[in-house]
């Protein structure tokens, strides 16, 4: 294996620690503790798990968080009037409504009624097409971990060919935007690609976000070219024991890793920057709402 790895837990911390100095010079100079808000609509374990996470770091940095725990059959309504409350509470900086939402919400109308200025998942219409035009916006917290660790690695990206692999609304277009705007030559594949295997070949930066265990494989990937793996996928590991499981990414790391130039490991890549993403984008938000310069290195 020869690829430089690169570590999204030693990454994380260190973006952590750039929010962290936000924060209190935000209390020092200015009296401000920036907020976030996390609703959590019924009781899906992984979705109760990223929301017990989301809140302790959120106060390791020095942030109010506030947790909202709604039953599974929450109307529409009364979980519009909540937003609607947090819209209007000044103490409140950033609102992360937690997906997947029961079936009976319906998740656009539910993510479009947050304010656009509070939407730190960056996943509002107004943010989506801000974001598509290279005007200022809040950017998804996933794609955004992908680009500040790309941009850490690369230095510039400009010029670099990039292939998306997957189009969802949350990782993949996003990123891909992003990495237009830091002039790479994108491309987004997805299950309908023909031969994309010569498509992610031609690539010097992968981004797998496909949701599938181990699909990509070093066969996929050009000698010396970065992967960012984005998948976090629990599967079955009868190695470890009867029963037991191990998370695995959307690439096949072994193979992937002997061809690339760099990668991320999966755990401990992309996924520790989620979070300290979200920190960043609450102190971003509340920045702006005071109209304060935002902190550097931070945003998009
Ligand atoms: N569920 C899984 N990932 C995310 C995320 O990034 N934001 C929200 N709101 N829900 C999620």
């Amino acid at each position: 294996m020869s690829a430089t790895i690169i570590d999204g837990k030693v990454f994380a911390a260190k973006v952590r620690g750039l929010v962290s100095e936000s924060v209190a010079k935000l209390k020092a100079e200015h009296g401000i503790k920036p907020g976030l808000a996390v609703v959590l609509v019924g009781e899906d374990p992984a979705s109760q798990v990223y929301v017990r996470s989301k809140g302790k770091m959120t106060v390791e940095v020095g942030m109010n968080s506030v947790e909202h725990k709604l039953n599974a059959d929450t109307s529409e309504v009364d979980l519009l009037k909540l937003i609607d409350e947090l819209n209007n509470d000044s103490s409140i900086h950033g609102i992360l409504v937690q997906l997947p939402l029961p079936s009976h919400l319906n998740e656009d109308l539910v993510i479009n009624s947050i304010n656009p200025a509070k939407d730190v998942d960056g996943f509002h219409i107004s943010n989506v097409g801000l974001l598509g035009t290279g005007q200022k916006s809040m950017v998804p917290c996933t794609p955004l971990g992908c680009l500040m660790m790309l941009r850490d690695y690369h230095g510039s990206l400009s010029g670099l060919n990039a292939v998306v692999v997957g189009r969802s609304n949350i990782v993949g277009k996003p990123m891909a935007q992003l990495l237009l705007g830091d002039s790479c030559t994108v491309t987004i594949a997805h299950s309908r690609t023909k031969d994309i295997q010569s498509v992610t070949r031609r690539a010097d930066i992968v981004i797998a976000a496909v949701g599938r265990p181990e699909m990509v494989t070093g066969e996929w990937i050009k000698p010396g070219a970065t992967v960012i793996d984005v998948g976090i996928n629990r599967i079955d590991a009868p190695e470890k024991g009867e029963g037991k499981t191990r998370l695995v990414g959307d690439c096949d790391y072994v193979s992937c890793a002997n061809v690339a130039g760099a990668i991320t490991p999966v755990p401990g890549g992309v996924g520790p920057m989620t979070i300290a993403c979200l920190l960043a984008n609450t102190v971003t938000a509340c920045c702006r709402a005071h109209r304060l310069t935002e902190p550097n290195g931070l945003t998009a």
